[in-house]
């Protein structure tokens, strides 16, 4: 299968393409993100972990123009950036899946695809859409990154959580983005259709022209397809590390035994609080 081939691995002198530095980011009383700073770097497959309300959402959402930050500044290919929207970011070349994949359930799969960037035609002098076009564009395309969707003019609401998150997936990528955020694309999936994506991430990451920022829960899919590893708690990053540096095991045991604190080697000899 696509994804149990090797990657060789990053480059060091691969460029920092995307850096968030000392971002903060509040909710009214709930405190999202605290100084987090990451960067990530041409071709490189990135993981964001944290349990729930860690602030991983909110981590992409602020990269990706959704959010502003109240405090930091985002640097896109070495220049400093304040995306006032989602579409600022997405003209810097930063695509983003989001959890909820906005993708409109009563149009067909094909229209979806070309959202915001319909093909037209001209018929008797009057601009129509090129549905022909885009309907073998989509099937093609699909069927390029080994995505199995029987019929492109069936409506997205009619297509399972696995077709749906490939079809938003194909989406984003067949822009060329720099950079590509999915939130938690296998959250919904089955083994296979987590194949699937798991394997268009493999080849991205083979061809290290896109960046990936990857949300994902289950460990040994991280080790499969990324790279290096950021692990948020309570709004803090308190581990990054490159998954040529850490195993499995060692990841699990950090994460249960208080959360990392590998990035602050002082703070490893001091004997953690017992909770009450
Ligand atoms: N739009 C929002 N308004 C208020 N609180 C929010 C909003 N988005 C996220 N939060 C809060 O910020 C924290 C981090 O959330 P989130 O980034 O969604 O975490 P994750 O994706 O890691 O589960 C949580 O406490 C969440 O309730
Ligand atoms: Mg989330």
């Amino acid at each position: 299968m696509l994804h149990n081939t090797i990657s060789p691995p990053l480059s060091n002198d691969a460029p920092v393409v995307l850096e968030m530095s000392h971002v903060s980011k509040s909710f009214g009383a709930v405190t999202a993100l605290v100084d987090v700073s990451v960067k990530l770097r041409k071709g490189e497959v990135l993981a964001l972990v944290g349990d729930n309300g860690a602030g991983k959402s909110t981590l992409i959402k602020v990269l990706s123009g959704y959010h502003k930050p109240d405090a930091g500044t985002i640097t896109s290919k070495g220049r400093p950036v304040r995306f006032q929207s989602p579409r600022d970011a997405r003209a810097e070349g930063i695509e983003t899946v989001y959890q909820d994949l906005a993708l409109i359930g009563d149009l067909s799969i094909y229209h979806n695809m070309f959202i915001g960037r319909e093909y037209h035609k001209r018929v008797l002098g009057m601009r129509m859409l090129d549905n022909d076009r885009m309907r073998g564009m989509a099937e093609e395309y699909l069927s390029t990154l080994g995505i199995n969707i029987p019929n492109v003019n069936s409506t997205v609401d009619r297509l399972s959580g696995g077709q749906r998150q490939c079809v938003a997936v194909a989406r984003s990528i067949y822009s060329s983005p720099s950079v590509l955020i999915l939130d938690e694309p296998l959250a919904a999936l089955g083994v296979r259709e987590s194949a699937h994506v798991l394997g268009l991430v493999q080849k991205l990451r083979r061809e290290r022209e896109v960046s990936i920022i990857l949300i994902v829960h289950n460990y040994s899919q991280i080790f499969e397809v990324c790279d290096r590893i950021n692990f948020l708690h309570s709004g803090e990053i308190v581990l990054d590390a490159a998954t040529s540096d850490i195993t499995e095991e060692e990841l699990t045991r950090t994460v249960k035994s208080g959360l990392g604190r590998l990035l602050r080697p002082e703070e490893r000899a001091v004997p953690m609080a017992a909770t009450p």
